[in-house]
């Protein structure tokens, strides 16, 4: 299966790609993730989109296509993925469109996760992310770690991201409502749309998108 996650930051596409993917056996492929990932090893493209990210904005698309195409086209995603963060505009949208149909491959469901706004600054605000892998994620309130600042899963220390300020926060709300949500409507117009209420425990959710996708 091909499936695009799409939501507001904070809405829960990292927390419900990890359970997805495994459930479909499917990667999971999150451009935030790839940029972070970029970013720690220091590499000339995690140079790139650093300033970007800290500021809230989007990458530019000629530095953000080429990633997500490259990251697709690997062995473990020739029979499907889960894309989490991307696409995040329309003319993402249209160059993901166009490489599939040059691979004659075309998506299967977008799920769009809906949740209030207030709930999100909550959610975000309250994040805590593993440094060893960005699948571990947890929330001092709603998904608190037995031991504070560690993770259950691994042991590794447990951060806050960079970009979870609330001016920055501010920032991504607002990019998300002006450059994203259009997507909404490009993927409701091809009959892809799925609306996943995305309020209630974390296993709801899962449940919710698990049965929309086997309608
Ligand atoms: P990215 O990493 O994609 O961030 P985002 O879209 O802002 O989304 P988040 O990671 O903040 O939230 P999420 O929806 O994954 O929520 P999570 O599961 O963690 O992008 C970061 C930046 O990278 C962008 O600003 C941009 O600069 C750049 N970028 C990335 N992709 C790009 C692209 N395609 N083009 C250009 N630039 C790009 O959950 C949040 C919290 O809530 C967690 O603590 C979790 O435990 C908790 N939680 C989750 N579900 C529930 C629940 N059901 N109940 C209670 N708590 C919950
Ligand atoms: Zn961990």
């Amino acid at each position: 299966m091909r499936i695009v996650l799409v939501g507001p930051p904070g809405a829960g596409k990292g927390t419900q790609a990890a359970f997805l993917a495994k459930n479909l056996s499917i990667p999971h492929i999150s451009t935030g993730d790839l940029f972070r990932a970029n970013i720690s090893q220091n590499t000339e493209l995690g140079q790139r989109a650093k300033a970007f990210m800290d500021a809230g904005d989007l990458v530019p698309d000629e530095i953000t296509i080429g990633m997500a195409k490259d990251r697709m086209e690997q062995p473990d995603a020739v029979n499907g993925f889960l894309l989490d963060g991307f696409p995040r505009n329309v003319s993402q949208a249209e160059a993901l469109d166009e490489m599939l149909h040059a691979a004659n491959m075309k998506l299967d469901a977008v799920l769009d996760l809906e949740v209030e706004e207030d709930e999100v600054v909550k959610r975000i605000a309250g994040r805590r992310i593993c440094r060893n892998d960005s699948a571990h994620v947890f929330h001092v309130e709603y998904a608190a770690p037995k031991v504070e600042g560690v993770c259950d899963t691994c042991g590794g220390e447990l951060y806050q991201r960079d970009d979870d300020s609330e001016a920055t926060v501010r920032n991504r709300l607002e990019v998300y409502h002006t450059q994203t949500e259009p997507i909404i409507d490009y993927y409701k117009a091809q009959g892809l749309l799925v609306t996943i209420p995305a309020l209630g425990e974390v296993a709801e959710v899962t449940q919710r998108a698990m049965d929309a996708l086997k309608k």
